[in-house]
C-alpha cells in the first residue's frame, strides 16, 4: 500500500511517500524560512504564493526519489487544518485534483494528529506484530510554533489508530512562538528556536530568574506570555541592545548577558513542560509519553523528557529531529490509519484554519 502525503499548512511545502503507512520512500520538504526571515515571521500572503510555486515540483520530486509513478499510489492524504487558510488551500486543491485525475481516495488529516504520528512512526516501522505501539493510554505533548497541547491518547473504538482527549493547552502563546518572540526581541533572527537552543549551551541557565505564570485552578494548561514579558523587562532594565537579526550570530559574538537570557528562558520553558507532564501522569497513569512538534527538536527538552520517562518507568517516544518540524511523512502516516478506517474525504473538502484535534474534556 502506497500513500502520498501533502502538507502546506504553514511555511513548508512538503510531500512524502509511505509504504504500508510507515516505511518512508521519500520525504521532501521545501522550506520557506529564507523568504520569511527578513520579516521576522511567516507572512501569510507570501507563504500561500510560494506554496503555489513549490507544490508541483515538490510532489514530483517525491515520486522521482521513490522511483514510483503517480498511478502506483493507493491514496492521497492532505493536511486540511489547522494552519494558514491560504497555505492550506494550495495543498488541498492540489491533492483534490490528483485524487480526481488518478481516481484515488482522498484522506483529510489534522496537522496536529500528524505531529503525534511523527513521534511513533519510526517505532511502528520496526514493531513486531504482537506489540501495541505505543502502549495505551499514552500522553502526547505537541509543542510547536502554533500549538502547545497535551492529549490523552487512547485506542480508537475501531481498534485502528487513536482517539484523543485534550487535557491541557496554552492559554496564550505557543512554546515555539515564545521562542520566536524572545529571539526577535534579542535580534537573534528567525526562527528563534534553533538559535536559542544553540546559544543556551553557552549561557548560565540560572542567571535570570523568570517567574513562571501560575495557573491557579490546578489545570494542566500552560502559559508562556509571562516569560516573554519578563525577558522584555530584563532587556530594558539592563539596557541590552538587540543584535542585527539579518546576520548569523555565533556564540562568540553574542554578549554573555544575551546567552544567559537564552539559557534561562530555555530552562524555564522546559521546566513548565516537564512539570505539566508530571502532574498529568499522576492523574492519567499513562504507559508512554509522545513528544512532538517543532520544539521537540530542542536538545534540552528531548533530554529532560527522556530523563523524566526513565525515572518514571515510562516509554519515551521522541521523534528523530527531521520529523519534529513540519513534514508530509507524518501526514501520510496519520492518513494511513484514516484510510484503514475508510474515512475518506470528498471533493468538497475545505481548509479549516482553527481545526481542533479534540476539545477539552471530550
Ligand atoms: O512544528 P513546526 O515546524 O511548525 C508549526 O506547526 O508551528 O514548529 C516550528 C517551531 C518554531 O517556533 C521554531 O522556533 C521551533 O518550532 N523550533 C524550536 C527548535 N527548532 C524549531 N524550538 C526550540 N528549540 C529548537 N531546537
Ligand atoms: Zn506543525
Amino acid at each position: 500500500m502506497l500513500i502520498l502525503g501533502i502538507e502546506s499548512s504553514c511555511d513548508e511545502t512538503a510531500a512524502a511517500l509511505l509504504e504500508e503507512g510507515v516505511r518512508i520512500r521519500a520525504n521532501i520538504i521545501a522550506s520557506q524560512i529564507d523568504l520569511h526571515r527578513k520579516y521576522g515571521g511567516v507572512v501569510p500572503e507570501l507563504a500561500a504564493r510560494e506554496h503555489v510555486m513549490k507544490i508541483r515540483p515538490t510532489v514530483r520530486q517525491a515520486f522521482e526519489e521513490a522511483g514510483i509513478s503517480y498511478s502506483d499510489i493507493d491514496a492521497i492524504a492532505v493536511t486540511f487544518g489547522p494552519g494558514l487558510v491560504g497555505s492550506l488551500l494550495v495543498g488541498i486543491s492540489y491533492a483534490k485534483s490528483m485524487a480526481m485525475s488518478l481516481d484515488k481516495p482522498l484522506v483529510a488529516v489534522n496537522h496536529i494528529e500528524g505531529h503525534v504520528y511523527a513521534a511513533i512512526m519510526e517505532r511502528l516501522a520496526v514493531k513486531d506484530s504482537e506489540a501495541q505501539v505505543p502502549s495505551l493510554p499514552s500522553l502526547a505533548l505537541v509543542v510547536s510554533g502554533g500549538h502547545t497541547s497535551l492529549f490523552l491518547v487512547e485506542r480508537h473504538p475501531s481498534e485502528i489508530g487513536f482517539k484523543y482527549q485534550l487535557i491541557g493547552r496554552t492559554r496564550d502563546d505557543a512554546a515555539g512562538e515564545a521562542y520566536d518572540k524572545v529571539a526577535k526581541l534579542l535580534g537573534l533572527g528567525y526562527p528563534g528556536g534553533p538559535i536559542i537552543d544553540r546559544l543556551s549551551q553557552f549561557g548560565n541557565p540560572k542567571a535570570v530568574a523568570f517567574t513562571k505564570t501560575k495557573i491557579t485552578d490546578r489545570s494542566l494548561d500552560f502559559s508562556f506570555s509571562g516569560i516573554k514579558t519578563a525577558a522584555l523587562r530584563y532587556v530594558q532594565k539592563n539596557n541590552i541592545q538587540p543584535l542585527d537579526p539579518k546576520v548569523h550570530h555565533d556564540e562568540e559574538d553574542v554578549p554573555p548577558k544575551v546567552r544567559d537570557i537564552a539559557a534561562s528562558f530555555q530552562r524555564t520553558v522546559v521546566g513548565i513542560l516537564v512539570r505539566s507532564l508530571e502532574r498529568a501522569i499522576a492523574i492519567y497513569h499513562p504507559q508512554a509519553i509522545l513528544l512532538s512538534g517543532g520544539v521537540a527538536a530542542n536538545s534540552e527538552l528531548r533530554e529532560a523528557v527522556q530523563r523524566f520517562c526513565d525515572q518514571q518507568g515510562l516509554d519515551a517516544f521522541i521523534p528523530p529531529r527531521h520529523l519534529t518540524t513540519d513534514n508530509a511523512a507524518m501526514i501520510a502516516a496519520a492518513g494511513y490509519d484514516h484510510w484503514r478506517r475508510k474515512e475518506f474525504a470528498d471533493l468538497t473538502l475545505n481548509a479549516d484554519a482553527s481545526l481542533q484535534l479534540a476539545r477539552k474534556g471530550a
